[in-house]
């Protein structure tokens, strides 16, 4: 019997992991796996990243934690760091722990801010695991954009009644653009902006989550980019700390400036923690050093073009992908999870989500790397 709770619904399927260097994890039995998933999407610089767990040491030898009243100038660094790579120069940041923490701020303080306490986000959006979005049966409202979906280019949009049902009362629209409960799908960008202009127009306050679709996942700095949008505050987590537990939530320069003239407390131990913006400083400098984000859109681009190949196999009914996100949706559930312990066998860690197979590979991972496996699932599909 193991001591370790497990709360996630997830079987432990490899529980001796030993060691880790960039794309791949070994067991105890000498077995390497690629770890296409990233762990949980998180690390983007692969694991045992030497110019991450060096910037670690470094300020572990300076100053970990400090509290609220004191710091270090490493903290400021980062939030300039994070500024630019949202392009919000003048806005700030709060660094936190956890995607989940994130959303629950931004919230917290887009309501703070607007004196609402209604919150829009789109039908399929995962929003993290506190109760304050688990619970959506009252204080939300729920816009299912498949509908639009199925409106050819959304040329219909200029006349669409659905966006009436929009309340005007809405504190803040929380969007997640492009990933939808893990399922790499990505709402219309017309009708994204649409809903982003009514809810400004009403003093509604954009919050975009990218928590899994930041920090390069999508072949751009975030999955905003490719709506032409720019959001009032921006969650990140995930990635930004590469298997660290910090995340950040970035305020566009008039919302810092509304919020600091509310009497909005959060007191949470470890916001702006010197050690989760060491994380932070360095992982964005490596992925500018190395041009990671350019790097893995092109490997991920001829990635999705082989796994694209694969729909004419009997068991994938879809493939989808952008940047290094994909998801290869399969004929049941049952098929998925056979496939999944198929490429287990094989050495490749990938996510199985109800009847898809998704697939987040770290920035770093070489187009070698995803052919092998690009082959590897058409091997095993040919025989499912
Ligand atoms: C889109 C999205 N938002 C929020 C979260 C919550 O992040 P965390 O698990 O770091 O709390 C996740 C986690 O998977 C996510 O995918």
């Amino acid at each position: 019997m193991s001591a370790v709770f497990n709360s996630t619904g997830h079987h432990l399927e490899l529980p001796e992991i030993v060691s880790s260097e960039g794309v791949y994890v070994f067991d105890g039995g000498g077995n390497r796996y690629m770890d296409l998933g990233s762990g949980v999407w998180c690390t983007s610089l692969g694991h045992h990243n030497r110019r991450i767990n060096d910037a670690i040491v470094t300020q572990m030898d300076v100053l970990t934690h400090a509290g609220f009243c004191y710091s270090n100038p490493i903290v400021e660094e980062a939030a300039t760091a994070v500024l630019s790579i949202c392009g919000l120069g003048d806005g700030a940041v709060v660094f936190l722990c956890s995607g989940s923490e994130g959303i629950d701020y931004a919230r917290q303080a887009s309501r703070k801010i607007t004196g609402r306490t209604l919150s829009l986000t789109f039908h399929d959006a995962y929003l993290g695991s506190f109760s304050s979005v688990i619970d959506r049966s009252s204080g939300w409202s729920s816009f299912d954009w498949e509908r639009c979906g199925r409106c050819p280019g959304g040329t219909r949009l200029a006349e669409c009644d659905h966006l009436d049902e929009i309340p005007d009362g809405v504190s803040e629209f929380l969007f997640e653009p492009g990933s939808s409960a893990g399922q790499v799908r990505f709402a219309p960008v017309q009708l994204v902006r649409r809903v982003v202009d009514r809810v400004r127009a009403n003093g509604g306050k954009i919050i975009a989550n990218e928590v899994t679709t930041g920090i390069g996942r999508t072949g751009s700095w975030f999955g905003f980019d490719h709506y032409g949008i720019t959001p009032d505050l921006i969650v990140i987590g995930k990635g930004i700390g590469n298997g660290y537990p910090v995340s950040a939530v970035v305020m566009n320069r008039q919302t810092a400036d509304e919020l600091a003239g509310t009497d909005f407390k959060y007191m949470q131990s470890h916001q702006n923690d010197p050690l989760g913006a060491a994380v932070v400083k360095a992982v964005i400098a490596t992925i500018e050093d190395e041009s990671l984000i350019e790097r893995s859109a092109a490997n991920g681009a001829a990635c999705l073009e082989a796994l694209e190949h694969l729909v004419s196999h009997r068991a994938v009914v879809a493939v989808r992908g952008r940047g290094s996100m994909f998801a290869v949706d399969l004929a049941d559930e049952a098929t998925c999870k056979r496939v999944f312990r198929e490429l287990l066998d094989h050495g490749f860690i990938v996510c199985p989500r109800g009847a898809t197979l998704r697939i987040d590979p770290p920035l770093i991972t070489s187009r070698e790397e995803l052919r092998s496996f690009a082959e590897t699932l058409d091997g095993i599909l040919a025989m499912a």
